[in-house]
C-alpha cells in the first residue's frame, strides 16, 4: 500500500472513530433525541400527495413547477478520456431457478460466499435486473426501468466494488443504465481495507466477489416532488435491493443487504460529494458455498 493509499485509510478510521463519538453524544443527551425521533417518524409519513408544492410553505414549488430543465436520467462522465466496458445481453445469464415461489421461498441473507467468480454475463443479468432500462422517451425526461420508482424518476447510481468477476479486473466501477455498460472507475491497493472500515469491519463485505453500492442523486426526485420527494427515493431503493435479491437467487447466487456503513467513508469510497450524491445502500454478492460450479 502505498504512502497515499495508507494516509487515505489512517483519514477513513479517523472519521469512524468521529461518527462513533457523535453516536455516543447522542445518546447521551436523551431530551434532544426523542425530539429528533418524532421528526424521523413524520419523515416517514412524506406530505400529502400536493406534486411539488410543500403544503407547510405554498411558495415553495418544485423546479419541475418553475419550469427548469430536467436533470440527466445518469450521472454525466467524460465521454473523451473514461474507459468503458460492453455489458453483455442479460437473456445470456444461466438461471438456476425459474420458479418465482422458489425464488421468493429461498431468498436469505447470505453472508459466506464461493471463492468462484461470478461470469461477467451473470453481472450483466444483475444490472440489468436492477436499473436496466428499456424506455426513455424522445424528450428524455424520464425512463422507465427493470424496477419502480417514484415519477419515474429513478433517483439511483450503481456502483461496484468489484473483487472477482471473470472477464473484469478487480476495481471500482459505475454501471451507465442508458447504455448498459460500466464505467471503470479505476482501482487502489486500499479498496478492500477501506471497504473494510467503512462497514464497521464486516469482512464478508470486503471480501464478497461483488458488492453493489447505491447511490442517490436527490435532485432527480426534488426536481419534481420537492419536499415529498424523500420518502419514495428511500422507498425506490428498497425495491432496486429486493431485485437485485431476486435475481441473485435464480443465478445460484445470493446476496446480503447493507444498511450498516460509515456515511462519510462510503461516499468517499466512490468519490460522491455527500450533498448532491451520497450513498443509501449496498449489498454483497457471492455465489453459494458448494454451488455446481465452485
Ligand atoms: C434495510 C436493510 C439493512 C440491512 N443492513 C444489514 C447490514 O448492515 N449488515 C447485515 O449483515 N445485514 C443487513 N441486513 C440484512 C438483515 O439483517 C436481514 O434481512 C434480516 O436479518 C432477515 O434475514 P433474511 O434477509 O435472511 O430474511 C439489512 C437488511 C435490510 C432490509
Amino acid at each position: 500500500m502505498n504512502q497515499k493509499e495508507q494516509a487515505r485509510l489512517k483519514t477513513l478510521n479517523r472519521i469512524l472513530e468521529g461518527q462513533l463519538r457523535v453516536k455516543e453524544a447522542a445518546v447521551v443527551d436523551g431530551g434532544n433525541m426523542s425530539r429528533h425521533i418524532n421528526e424521523l417518524r413524520e419523515f416517514m409519513k412524506g406530505y400529502p400527495n400536493t406534486f411539488g408544492e410543500d403544503p407547510r410553505n405554498p411558495e415553495a414549488q418544485s423546479d419541475e413547477r418553475k419550469g427548469l430543465p430536467t436533470p440527466p436520467l445518469q450521472k454525466p462522465y467524460d465521454e473523451k478520456t473514461s474507459t468503458l466496458i460492453d455489458l453483455l445481453d442479460p437473456g445470456g445469464a444461466c438461471l438456476v431457478h425459474t420458479d418465482i415461489r422458489v425464488l421468493i421461498r429461498q431468498r436469505r441473507s447470505l453472508r459466506a460466499y464461493a471463492d468462484s467468480a461470478i461470469p461477467l454475463v451473470s453481472l450483466s443479468y444483475l444490472l440489468w435486473a436492477t436499473q436496466g432500462v428499456y424506455t426513455i422517451p424522445k424528450h428524455r425526461t424520464w425512463s422507465l426501468r427493470s424496477v419502480p420508482s417514484a415519477g419515474a424518476r429513478h433517483p439511483y447510481e450503481t456502483y461496484l466494488h468489484v473483487s472477482r468477476v471473470s472477464g473484469l479486473s478487480p476495481g471500482l466501477y459505475r454501471y451507465l443504465p442508458l447504455s448498459h455498460q460500466l464505467l471503470s472507475l479505476g482501482t487502489r491497493d486500499s479498496l478492500r481495507e477501506e471497504l473494510f472500515v467503512l462497514t464497521d469491519r464486516e469482512a464478508f463485505v470486503a471480501d464478497a466477489p461483488l458488492t453493489f453500492i447505491w447511490s442517490c442523486v436527490p435532485y432527480r426526485g426534488e426536481w419534481r416532488y420537492h419536499t415529498m420527494s424523500h420518502k419514495s427515493m428511500l422507498i425506490d431503493a428498497g425495491h432496486i435491493c429486493q431485485n437485485l435479491a431476486l435475481a441473485a437467487e435464480s443465478i445460484g447466487c445470493g446476496s446480503c443487504p447493507i444498511g450498516g456503513y460509515w456515511q462519510e467513508g462510503a461516499d468517499r469510497f466512490i468519490g460522491a460529494d455527500g450533498q448532491d450524491e451520497y450513498v443509501v445502500y449496498m449489498a454483497s454478492v457471492g455465489r453459494r458455498q458448494g454451488s455446481e460450479s465452485d
